[in-house]
This record gives C-alpha cells, structure tokens and sequence, in this order.
C-alpha cells in the first residue's frame, strides 16, 4: 500500500498522469473509493487527459462510457446511482474483464464488492483539507 497525504490538486494531477503511463498499453481494473467530492472523476480525468481524452464526462448520470484510444479502449464508470447488483449485469463486465487492451475505471466501486474484488488498484481519496487529499493506492494482483 502506498500512501499519501496531503496532496494538492497538481500533486493530484501528476500521481494520476504517473498511474496512466504506467498502464498505458496494458490491462487494468481500478476502483476509486471516498466520499461524494473527494476527487474520483476528478482523479479520472487526469488519468484520461494525460492518454489523449480531451473530455471525459462526469459519469454521475449515465453510470458509464466508452473511450476508444488508439490502441487501447477506457472505460468509464460511475456506481452511485446503482443499488443492486442486477444492474452491473447489462454493463457486460464479464465480457469486458475479459477483454484485452482496456483500461477500467469505476467510481464508487465499494458498492459492490464483488467487482472490488477483481480491481487491480485501489485508490481511496480522502479531503484533508479544502484543496488537499489523503490518497492511497492498494495493488492486487501485482499490477
Ligand atoms: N487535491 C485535490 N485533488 C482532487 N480534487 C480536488 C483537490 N482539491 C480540490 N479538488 C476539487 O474537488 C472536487 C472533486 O470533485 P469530483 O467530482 O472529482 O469528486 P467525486 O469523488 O467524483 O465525487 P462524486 O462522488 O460526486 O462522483 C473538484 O471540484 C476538484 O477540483
Ligand atoms: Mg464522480
């Protein structure tokens, strides 16, 4: 588990374009947990411009989107609305676990621990202060 504190939004900014070349061209699952604002789309965001995505919506109201890149697809998605797990079914997760070449993002991913579970990177975000955040990273499956 790597830790930390205080990190204001261009330290912010910097671990999340880091994290996106590291995973540039691979396969990975991330699940990004903390509470209402504390920086999950913002975290994705970063992540998304630092591969080339210009605008990356605020998936709040439409659970989830695709992102074809060149060599690679992101996927986007948002929890919060979502309160059974029936609902992850029409998402096709299975299909797009399996998959290569992607790179999934998912908000709130606490929800539903099952899908936690297979994230290979956890990232909490915690305010610690008006314009500063705890982060820490929790790796799986050595990724
Ligand atoms: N150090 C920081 N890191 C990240 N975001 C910060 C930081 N400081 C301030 N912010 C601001 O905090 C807000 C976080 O909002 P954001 O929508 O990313 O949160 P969220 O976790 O996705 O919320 P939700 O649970 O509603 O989806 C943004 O307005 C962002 O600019
Ligand atoms: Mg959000």
């Amino acid at each position: 588990m790597r830790k930390f504190k205080n990190l204001n939004r261009a330290q912010v900014k910097k671990l999340a374009s880091g994290l996106a070349k590291k995973y540039s061209g691979k396969d990975v699952v991330i699940g990004l947990v903390g509470e209402l604002g504390a920086g999950k789309t913002t975290f994705t965001k970063d992540f998304g411009s630092f591969l080339g995505i210009k605008k990356i919506k605020s998936p709040t109201f439409i659970i989830g989107s695709t992102y074809p890149l060149k060599n690679q697809t992101l996927y986007h998605y948002d929890f919060y609305r979502l309160s059974d797990s029936k609902q992850l079914r029409p998402l096709g997760f299975e299909e797009i676990f399996k998959s290569k070449n992607r790179i999934v993002l998912i908000e709130w991913v606490d929800k539903f621990p099952k899908i936690a579970q297979v994230c290979d990177l956890i990232i909490n975000l915690k305010p610690s202060g008006k314009n500063l955040r705890h982060v820490t990273l929790e790796t799986r499956n050595s990724k």
